[in-house]
């Protein structure tokens, strides 16, 4: 069964906070985006293994602990993923990326995908999904279902703003993969907004809007 980490950082509550005010704009937006996808990357990966490895110090032999096959990827849902991707290397920046499009359809709210662009060896990888948003589970569940007919065998979700909707589909449909929360909003509305949210978030990323 899959675990769903609530991160409950004061930093990162701090900053979630901010981006939800309809007064943030895009700069500031994009910019606590990126700052909470560190934050909640360095928390996501707590679980990644070690290995000792033997060095010399300039003082003496030694021996260290070092990632063990440090094979990662990231794979941000476009568009608005994209906003995290650069907190996420800044904390593991030899992870490779991949790419994968969606968007949800306004009227039926189901994902259309129109890219996807993944390392060659995707399926050696640990991988890291990142999207601001989780509402009704759509995407984020579109996007794992392709990465795992692609051969990704350990996959992790990140999301900044989550609807319970959301989480409840991900754990139906993908019970194997661990989430990660920013926070656990109240409910959607009848668009499919998370309530309260923060609106759109690729618009708000981009300045669509
Ligand atoms: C947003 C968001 C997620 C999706 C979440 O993307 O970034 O990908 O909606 O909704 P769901 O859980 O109901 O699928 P959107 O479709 O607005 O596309 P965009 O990022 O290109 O604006
Ligand atoms: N996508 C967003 O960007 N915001 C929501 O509230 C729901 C889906």
């Amino acid at each position: 069964m899959s675990k769903v980490v609530v991160m409950d950082h004061p930093l990162i509550q701090h900053k979630i906070g901010i981006i939800r005010k309809k007064e943030t704009g895009s700069k500031d937006f994009r910019q606590l985006i990126s700052e909470i996808a560190m934050l909640m990357c360095y928390e996501a990966t707590r679980d990644l293994k070690l290995e000792e490895i033997d060095i010399e110090t300039p003082i003496c032999k030694a021996v260290v602990k070092e990632l063990k096959g440090k094979k990662l990827a990231v794979v941000p849902i476009l568009r608005a993923g994209l906003g995290m991707v650069e907190g996420m290397l800044s904390i593991i920046p030899a992870a490779k990326v991949g790419h994968i499009g969606l968007y949800r359809d306004p009227e039926t709210l189901e994902p259309v995908e129109y890219y996807c662009k993944l390392p060659e060896d995707i399926a050696e990888r640990e991988v890291y999904v990142v999207d601001p948003m989780l509402a009704t589970g759509g995407s984020a569940a579109a996007a794992i279902e392709l990465l795992k007919q692609k051969g990704a065998k350990k996959i992790h979700f990140m999301c900044i703003v989550a609807a319970p909707e959301g989480i409840e589909r991900m754990k139906k449909e993908h019970p194997d993969v661990d989430i990660y929360v920013g926070t656990r909003d109240e409910k959607l509305n009848s668009h499919g907004y998370i309530v309260p949210g923060l609106g759109d978030a690729g618009d708000r990323i981009f300045g669509t809007k």
